[in-house]
């Protein structure tokens, strides 16, 4: 997304709002540049639009970015959830909100969960505050950074984007394949990736891709045999793979 596209999708459109996720972006993992940030955010406040920006990934990041709403303060709700870069089971999430949004997100905060889980709330706030927030960060960095260079190695020969400490990799396939195609036969194999189609959004086309989870799976052993597999079905190419055994 960059401010031109935002403008000529607004003229065309009625739009109100705008959610991205511009640290990393779940599938494709694009990232949007700093410089590019601020004339998305004017783009947006020119055309009235309100933003929430959903940060699940940044803190798994090496790379500190000015969140776009800093931008746009008065008009966005920017969330940082601790789901992706530490426990999913806090189901923990720091949010700012603008002060005229205030109300009717609590209201929603009500109608839909109803509160955050006070205990969850205290022991993130306690972990963050003893450094063991930190501690994790750094573990999870240091394991994401060696299985995404066994991704590296072992898919060489084609194109993924990932950042080096990311928790998943968006592979382009060849023409050959669709993206529902190859995870319908990687699944046939044992092997669970999202092909790009489940992502899609209304009529938009699905490239023809797939993600692929580096977290996942419990030991590198594991992720090393499930990419060897992606990489043979790969090569084999949809006529051939059916050769492919465990
Ligand atoms: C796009 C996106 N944002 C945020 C989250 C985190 O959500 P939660 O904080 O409710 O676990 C997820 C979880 O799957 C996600 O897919």
């Amino acid at each position: 997304m960059d401010a031109a596209s935002l403008d000529r999708i607004c003229r065309r459109q009625k739009v109100k709002g705008l959610y991205l996720m511009p640290g990393m972006q779940n599938p494709t993992t694009i990232c949007i540049p700093e410089r590019r940030r601020a004339a998305l955010a004017k783009t947006a406040e020119h055309h009235g639009l309100i933003l929430i920006e959903d940060d699940a990934y940044s803190l798994s990041r090496d790379e500190i970015f000015e969140p776009v709403s800093s931008f746009m303060p008065e008009n966005s709700i920017y969330i940082a959830g601790m789901s992706k870069a530490l426990a999913a089971g806090l189901r923990t999430a720091f949010v700012r909100v603008p002060h005229r949004y205030r109300h009717s997100f609590c209201e929603a905060v009500l109608n839909t969960i109803w509160m955050a889980p006070p205990l969850n709330v205290e022991i993130a706030r306690r972990w963050i505050k003893d450094g063991t927030v930190d501690r994790v960060l750094l573990r999870k960095k240091e394991e994401s950074a060696v299985r995404f260079q066994l991704a590296e190695k072992i898919l060489q020969d084609y194109s993924f984007a990932g950042v080096k400490t990311g928790f998943f990799i968006w592979l382009s396939l060849p023409e050959v394949w669709s993206g529902l195609l190859f995870e319908q036969r990687m699944r046939e194999l044992g092997v669970n990736v999202f092909g790009a189609e489940k992502f899609t959004v209304g009529d938009a086309p699905a490239p023809a891709a797939v993600r692929i989870s580096l977290s996942c799976v419990k030991n590198r052993a594991d992720l090393a045999s499930g990419l060897q597999l992606i990489k043979r079905v790969l090569d084999e190419g949809p006529q051939n793979s059916f050769s492919v055994t465990m």
